[in-house]
């Protein structure tokens, strides 16, 4: 392993040793002991192995950042630390902690100084695929590299044969694979957020999926691109939707077998590997329609079925457990997000946030049910997130959704307006913030109280 420069043993084991396209060595219980993360320069090879280095901000100088994996009602203990030359800090993003964990500079702990550390300790409530990443000049900071997956392992384990993931990335690089430093540049601000021009998989070339015929295998798939939306067909396949967004969701098919992850969403999949010995299948990103490109391939291996019929064992996730919206007794919010174009700035309901003070958007009283009309009133496409919570997507251009699903990031199209509730039963202030970071970092940011 060329990344185990600075930790111990028994924490790369915790680390879960993933590296590029590898699957995880297996999770090993420490019992609460503290994991030291680093954020600081690096070098990495997103071009692959013999292309130019690229140099990197990362979580132990490593892009992405070291899958961090635990199980469900496990505390995760970080004593984190910044080597950057300026202030940091780590969001847990769509996990439902205490508010003085979350990782929002000024909102909900000073900013994290260069040199200096911040100690995050906070029980897991739910099993899911999560992941991390600064909250600090975030369209710099998590494009030069800050980002890694956190995985939290259902008490019982899904039967599958096999487990991957895929964190998926987008660099703009110049022709000597440097990043190309016009972070937040005006177009991108006031378009559609800063596009790459090299998609990563586990931060290099996507590898190909080496499958073996008749075998199951779980799939987490993570977007940490700042603007990047993906829509992955897996050819010759049809993979199930287990999980959106790190809560479970009814099994099913996805619209059109096209997997849409927005950034900062993730996507569980079940991948039954239907092809015969010795098959090649393509696996396609058809979401922008002009742009559609093969991401990477399934080949599978001459070796004999692993089983002759797909394998018997249920694929539903048992639930996590997140209070029920009471629809009948909830208050009803409009957000309304749009464009002020001679600007180029974002806003929420009228007003621009560009840091995290500023009057709350609104308050909720504790344990109250809350609904969200979040109506996109510009001609881009926006991924809205909240802190603190998951909710429960339930209407789409006014009409109820057929899976009314669990989500910490929603995505709403141009015009269109997505009705979300929650139960407001964790306090604190949090963030509720455009995801395409260049939009956050043009004001499509803003914070609720709840009390
Ligand atoms: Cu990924 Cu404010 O979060
Ligand atoms: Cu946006």
């Amino acid at each position: 392993m060329e990344r185990s420069s600075g930790v111990s043993r028994r924490q790369l084991l915790r680390l879960g040793l993933a590296a590029a396209g590898m699957p995880f060595a297996p999770r090993f219980a420490l019992g609460g002991e503290a994991l030291r993360l680093t954020a600081r320069a690096g070098s990495a090879r997103i071009s692959g192995a013999t292309g130019p280095a690229t140099a990197v901000w990362g979580y132990d100088g490593m892009v992405p950042g070291p899958v961090l994996r635990y199980r469900q009602g496990e505390r995760l203990l970080v004593e984190f630390r910044n080597e950057l030359p300026e202030p940091t800090s780590v969001h847990w993003h769509g996990l439902r902690l205490p508010n003085a964990m979350d990782g929002v500079p000024l909102l909900t702990q000073p900013p994290v100084d260069p040199g200096a550390g911040f100690r995050y300790e906070f029980a897991l409530q739910d099993a899911g695929s999560f992941w991390y990443h600064p909250h600090s000049r975030s369209a710099e900071q998590v494009d030069r590299g800050l980002a890694g997956a956190l995985i939290v392992e259902e008490r019982e384990p899904l039967q599958v044969d096999r487990e991957l993931l895929w964190v998926l990335d987008d660099w703009r690089l110049d022709s000597d694979g440097g990043i190309i430093e016009d972070f937040d540049n005006a177009t991108d601000r006031a378009e559609a957020g800063r596009l790459g021009n090299r998609i990563t998989v586990n931060g290099g070339p996507p590898p190909v999926l080496e499958a073996r015929a008749g075998e199951r295998i779980r799939l987490r798939l993570c977007n940490v691109a700042n603007a990047r939306i993906f829509g992955l067909v897996f050819e010759g396949h049809r993979p199930i939707v287990i999980a959106l967004d790190g809560q479970p969701a009814i099994p099913h098919e996805p619209d059109g077998g096209r997997i849409l992850l927005a950034p900062a969403q993730r996507t569980d999949l079940i991948l039954d590997m239907a092809g015969r010995p010795g098959e090649r299948f393509a696996v396609r990103d058809e979401y922008y329609a002009e742009k559609t490109y093969e991401l990477t391939q399934i080949a599978y291996a001459d070796t004999a079925p692993l089983r002759s019929s797909p394998l018997d064992a249920p694929v539903a996730l048992p639930a996590n457990p997140i209070s029920e919206p009471d629809l009948s007794q909830a208050k009803l919010l409009p957000l309304l997000f749009d464009e002020e174009r001679d600007k180029a700035e974002w806003r929420v309901n009228g007003v621009p946030g560009f840091d995290h003070l500023g009057a709350p958007l609104f308050s909720l009283k504790r344990g109250e049910t809350c609904r969200l009309h979040l109506h996109n009133d510009s001609d881009f496409e926006h991924p809205i997130h909240l802190h603190g919570y998951a909710f429960r997507v339930l209407k789409r251009g006014g009409r109820p959704l057929d899976r009314p699903e669990w989500r910490d990031t929603v995505l709403i199209g141009r015009r269109e307006a997505v009705e979300v509730a929650f139960v407001a039963d964790n306090p604190g202030a949090w963030m509720l913030h455009c995801h395409i970071l260049e939009h956050q970092a043009a004001g499509m940011m803003g914070h609720f109280e709840v009390g």
